[in-house]
């Protein structure tokens, strides 16, 4: 277990806060956040094995990029049988989100801290999401900040490959290119199948709420991981058809 930043490819992420964040999580920096839901996997070994086992004890929805965790939140609360996970680079906004799960009273939602291209695939078993957030993703406008975009054909791959059969992922968004960003990846990732709708009300998020009272519109786009011949026993065990679930039918 090393402080480094790294993606799956072995390659260093490029800091998304600054220089000064990435030097201090690789000199095993640690924000000063005690909290029984804040995990630090990178740091304690015993986060690692208590996130692995929060992993598998339940299904299993995530938020990537949660701000302030209105929605995170709000999904805890609607699907109290389920464990949700929020990921977040900026320590003000996990600190943030931490004092609404404990004003909302609940037991069933964890957070780390850091980049999720490098929490993704250390700490989250592939096959095992039941759902995937990606609610106003930052659309990093400038070039020598593309590479930030978790929107390419190959980060869907990796999203949809961490997606139990029959999970959602759903991208929502004001920016039409980051749907259309979307749209054109998941065309490259044969396990993405495109649904309708996520096949159930879910929460809305702070910007979303801002956006609402100003009017301004804003889309999403969402898709299931494909159940292939051999997944067809296993999937629908949480979120089946009618359930009403994010992994349920939606046509
Ligand atoms: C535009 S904000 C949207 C926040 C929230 N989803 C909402 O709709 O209110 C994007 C959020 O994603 C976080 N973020 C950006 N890149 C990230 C990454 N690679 N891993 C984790 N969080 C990230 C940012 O810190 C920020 O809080």
């Amino acid at each position: 277990m090393d402080g480094t930043t790294h993606g799956m490819d072995g390659k260093r992420l490029r800091g998304l806060v600054g220089g000064a964040f990435d030097r201090r999580l690789e000199t095993g920096w640690t924000p000063r956040i005690e909290h029984p839901f804040f995990l630090n996997p990178r740091l304690h070994e015993e986060h690692e094995k208590a996130f692995g086992e929060f992993l598998s004890a339940a299904p299993v929805a995530l938020e990537i990029g949660f701000g302030k965790g209105l929605f995170l939140v709000g999904l805890a609360r609607a699907l109290p049988g389920w464990h949700v996970v929020g990921l977040e680079v900026k320590v003000k906004l996990v600190k943030a989100a931490l004092g609404r799960i404990d004003k909302a009273g609940l037991s069933n939602a964890r957070i780390l801290l850091g980049d999720a291209r490098e929490l993704l695939p250390r700490y989250v078993r592939p096959d095992s999401l039941e759902a995937l957030f990606l609610l106003f993703p930052d659309p990093w406008w400038k070039k020598k900040h593309f590479k930030r975009r978790m929107l390419s054909p190959e980060q869907l791959r990796e999203f949809a490959g961490l997606l139990r059969p029959g999970g959602l992922f759903l991208v929502r968004s004001d920016v039409p290119m980051v749907l259309d960003l979307t749209r054109e990846a998941a065309c490259e990732v044969d396990l993405l199948e495109q649904v309708a709708s996520p096949g159930m009300e879910l929460p809305i998020t702070d910007r979303e709420r801002r956006y609402i009272a100003k009017e301004v519109p804003y889309g999403e786009v969402c898709y299931r991981r494909r159940i292939g011949e051999s997944d067809r026993g296993a999937a629908g065990s949480a979120g089946g058809a009618g359930s009403g679930k994010p992994g349920g039918e939606t046509e």
